[in-house]
């Protein structure tokens, strides 16, 4: 199903640490539209993943780390791939998240608050670093598209959700102040995309992800999206075709963020109220 919808445009795509990630389906898709891309991640994830599996299969798309919370390297990122393409890039994928709490199992009334400070820094700040050194560098064509992936918990409580809540509220509060800056600056447009329960490792961590996950499916109309209708969802932020949306954030959940409660849910609570009699 491929239109070359991205035919001429370069970008970075964070955050693809094995097959299951949306950034490794994403990188995929925009290869197939015609994009060309660099792919980037931590040191220790360059390590621990695949992502030279995934470079070959990206028409041998460089591989550059980059610890999304140091400056210095998001500018070297940067520096190194415009050098690569020749120039100004089109659009840019943050897909990073990740709370030392939420990995260490320890509860949100009773968090660690260094921990805490990290999460914000990886899971948000990192939005603002990418853009801020983007800026500074000129690294982004005019009408380019930043995209970043969040999830509801930033607007309603999910308890298992723990600090990773506060972290993707002040993203999206990130992605609507820049979009502002940068849109006047340069058209450059910054959105967030918040994505149904996807199971890969970041979505695994959070404790009782599987009955979520469930839960989601049965709530929302048309069914959770899964990670490949997340990596068309980008592209169509990257293309010519959404050109005027900037500073949104936007539901790709199959309807559950608007959602009170579904007749299947009903039928279930039913169910168990008839099964303890
Ligand atoms: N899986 C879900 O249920 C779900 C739902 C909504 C939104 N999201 C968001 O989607 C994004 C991608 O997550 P995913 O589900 O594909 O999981 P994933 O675990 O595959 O991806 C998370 C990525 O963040 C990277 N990362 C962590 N620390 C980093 C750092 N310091 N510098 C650079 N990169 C770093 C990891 O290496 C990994 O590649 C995240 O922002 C996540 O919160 C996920």
């Amino acid at each position: 199903m491929a239109h070359q919808l991205l035919k001429g445009k370069k970008g970075i795509i964070f955050g693809a640490l094995d097959e299951r990630s949306i950034a490794w389906k994403t990188a995929i898709r925009a290869v197939e539209e015609g994009a060309e891309i660099v792919l980037t991640n931590a040191p220790i994830a360059l390590r621990m993943g695949k992502i030279n599996e995934l470079a070959k299969l990206c028409n041998d798309a460089p591989v550059i780390p980059a610890d999304a919370t140091s400056v210095a390297d998001l500018e070297s990122l940067l520096q190194k791939s415009m050098e690569h393409f020749g120039g100004k890039m089109d659009f840019i994928l943050h897909s990073i998240g990740m709370s030392p709490n939420v990995r260490k199992a320890i509860p949100y009334t009773d968090t660690n608050y260094d921990n805490f400070l990290k999460t914000l820094d990886i899971s948000a700040l990192s939005l603002h670093k990418v853009l801020q050194s983007s800026m500074k560098l000129d690294a982004l064509n005019e009408w380019s598209s930043v995209v970043a992936l969040t999830y509801i918990a930033a607007q309603r409580t999910f308890p298992g959700y723990n600090d990773m809540a506060e972290a993707k509220a002040l993203m999206e509060s990130i992605a609507r102040s820049f979009g502002y800056h940068y849109g006047f600056a340069k058209k450059v447009r910054v959105n967030t995309i918040s994505q149904s329960p996807t199971i890969t490792t970041a979505g695994s961590g959070v404790s009782g992800f599987d009955a979520f996950f469930t839960y989601a499916d049965k709530m929302s109309p048309l069914g959770n999206a899964t990670a490949e209708q997340c990596a068309d969802y980008c592209l169509t932020m990257f293309s010519d075709y959404t050109k005027m949306v900037t500073m949104q954030n936007l539901f790709h959940d199959g309807g559950f963020s608007n959602t009170g409660v579904s007749q299947s849910i009903i039928e279930e609570m039913e169910k168990a109220a008839q099964a303890n009699g």
